[in-house]
């Protein structure tokens, strides 16, 4: 039996008279989905790596071809994932809110495919793709047969293909971290969930929400940077803990979780 995981009334209170919430997502909430989050051990094949070693630009000029077959395994590995409770709880709750926007880190579309319609990306997304010289969108269907660095070629300059994600040292896509920042700072709640909150700037928009005077409730069995502002702090895993949340702040929801 499952011990009941008990939600502060205080916290109930708050989310049930909260018109705007946020939850900004990490790798975290999708590690019982069966995606390895960014700081866990990479398995099998990509074990000796350490992904801030792959995901560059640098990387990817040094051996294009390393980089490539790293993001089509996680393409690979993502989309044979499937959404967890965690997800599919935020998606539910988007329509018991008068308003709420996912601001995710992940480049999974889990929270998509789980149901949630607004979902900022702050990172880009696996499965899209864009020409590394002349930067323009590429779909893989139209992608000019891969050069002698075996990585696909872009059909308009010849320039290689690379994921629509950013990487270290690259900024965020701009209307994302514009859109971002503007619902931080008109949330009641932010839910931070899943993330270690050591990426900047996406780190420090939750603190953005904190100073327009919003309560913080953070979802992660372990403190993440963000830990001494939190208002809350659910320490446990996001499978468990936000379908709790849903249903101790609307209990007429829980049958969405039977
Ligand atoms: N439920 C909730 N949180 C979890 C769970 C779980 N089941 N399992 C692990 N976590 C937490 C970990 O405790 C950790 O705090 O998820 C967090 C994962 O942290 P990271 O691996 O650092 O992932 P993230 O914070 O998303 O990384 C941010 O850094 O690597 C770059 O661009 C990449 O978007 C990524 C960014």
């Amino acid at each position: 039996m499952r011990e009941t995981l008990q939600i502060p009334e205080s916290l109930v209170r708050l989310l049930r008279a909260a018109h705007t919430v946020v939850a900004f997502t990490g790798a975290g909430i999708s590690a019982e989905s069966g995606v390895p989050t960014f700081r866990d051990a990479q398995t099998g094949l990509w074990a000796r790596y350490d992904p801030r070693d792959l995901a560059t630009p640098q990387a990817f000029m040094r051996n294009p071809k390393l980089v490539w077959d790293w993001y089509e395994w996680r393409r690979s590995l993502v989309e044979q994932a499937q959404p967890n409770p965690g997800h599919r709880a935020l998606a539910v709750m988007e329509g018991l809110v008068p308003e709420m926007a996912v601001v995710t880190q992940n480049v999974d579309g889990l929270h998509q495919r789980a149901g949630s319609q607004r979902v900022i990306e702050l990172h880009g997304r696996l499965g899209r793709y864009r020409c590394f010289d002349c930067g323009r969108p590429v779909r893989r269907e139209e992608a000019a047969p891969p050069g002698p660095e075996g990585v696909p070629r872009c059909p308009h300059c010849g320039g290689l293909i690379r994921p629509d994600v950013v990487w270290f040292n690259e900024p965020l896509p701009q209307d994302a971290l514009e859109q971002a920042s503007a619902w931080m700072r008109k949330a009641d709640v932010v839910l931070i969930v899943g993330t270690s909150a050591q990426v900047w700037p996406a780190a420090g928009l939750p603190l953005e929400a904190k100073r327009a005077g919003a309560v913080l409730v953070e979802v992660n069995p372990q403190p993440s940077q963000l830990a001494p502002v939190v208002d809350f702090a659910l320490r446990g895993p996001a499978g468990q803990w936000l379908p709790a949340l849903v249903t101790a702040t609307w209990p007429e929801a829980a049958s969405a979780f039977a």
